[in-house]
């Protein structure tokens, strides 16, 4: 699967987002019909977000995926019934508990696929799996749940509400502690299951030297990529999740200084051992897999 480096949110009830959206870089939409939609102007964003699946079939260049409300809701089975037929790439799921609720999806989305005559399987799945107090204890769940997963993302604002926090920030404005503990369970979740870590939203759209440091600092983490809330953000993150020249060019010099079969080396004065070798083929094939610029 290409691996997705930007997802950009677009309310799936705004026109003018929407038509502004097929023209930028993200690698994929996230038309939303969920957070960004009052309940009010939920029946029009479904027909929105249906018309536009329609009229943007070909994926090849930008991906759409649809987030729906959370599937303890009333309004989860008709935002599916509403947009399968559209042929999203894939589903964003809000508000998780455990796999439990990926696995449901799993069955709807098999019965909407028959029922549309789309490929079995076709349409993945990203949960948002940080956003209720009980997620936190059962991330290991979704290894192995449902070959549909694609991957998990986190959030910390839903998690400050469930949280009854007042914030989630320090007065210095990095995220508290267990806000931390969420995005790092979920990248080694993801690992487990052997999915993509997608970073969360960076909400402070107007500084992007602070949003293209912490996609940074993602990528170095293990995340392959990172969600966006504004058109300025997609350009940022799409740099930060693409390995640069120098990155690539040590990557090769690592796995040559390896080619004679021997375990361990030294490079540059340093050593190097068997997690070097991995990380630097990981690297390159990852780069192998990305959109091309
Ligand atoms: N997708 C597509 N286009 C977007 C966009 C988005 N997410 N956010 C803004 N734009 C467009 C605006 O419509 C505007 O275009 P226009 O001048 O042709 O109307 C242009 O980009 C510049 O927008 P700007 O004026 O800087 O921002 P704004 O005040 O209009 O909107 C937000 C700010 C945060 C409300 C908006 O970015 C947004 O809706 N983001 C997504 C929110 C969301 O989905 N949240 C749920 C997940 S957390
Ligand atoms: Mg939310």
């Amino acid at each position: 699967m290409t691996a997705l480096r930007s997802f950009l949110f677009v309310p799936g009830d705004s026109e003018r987002k929407l038509a502004k959206a097929g023209d930028l870089p993200a690698d994929a939409l996230i038309l939303d019909l969920e957070d960004s939609v009052s309940q009010a102007n939920l029946p029009t964003a479904r027909k929105m977000t249906r018309a536009y699946l329609h009229a943007h079939q070909d994926r090849a260049r930008q991906q759409l995926w649809v987030r729906i409300n959370p599937l303890d809701t009333s309004f989860a089975l008709e935002d599916l019934a509403a947009v399968v037929g559209g042929s999203p790439d894939g589903i964003v799921l809000p508000k998780t508990y455990s796999a439990a609720e990926a696995v449901r999806l799993d069955h709807y989305l098999s019965a909407l696929e028959a029922r549309e005559g789309i490929a079995l399987g076709k349409v993945g799945i990203l949960v948002v799996a940080t956003e209720t107090a009980r997620s936190l204890f059962t991330l290991d769940s979704f290894i192995g749940a449902t070959p549909r997963l694609y991957g998990m993302t986190w959030g910390a604002e839903d998690l400050a509400a469930a949280l009854m926090a007042g914030t989630n920030r320090t007065p210095a404005g990095a995220y508290e502690d267990v806000y931390r503990l969420a995005r790092s369970l979920c990248l080694a979740a993801c690992r487990a299951a052997g999915v993509e870590p997608v970073d969360s939203v960076y909400p402070d759209f107007r500084d992007l030297a602070g949003l293209e440091a912490e996609a940074l600092q993602g990528r170095k983490t293990g995340f392959t990529g990172k969600i966006a809330i504004h058109p300025d953000q997609v350009a940022p993150i799409n740099r930060a999740f693409s390995p640069t020249a120098e990155e690539l060019a040590h990557a090769r010099r690592v796995v040559a200084a390896f080619a004679a079969g021997v375990g361990t080396v030294s490079l540059d004065g340093k050593m190097l051992d068997m997690p070097h070798l991995k990380q630097a083929r990981h690297l390159l094939e990852r780069a192998e897999r990305l959109p091309s610029p």
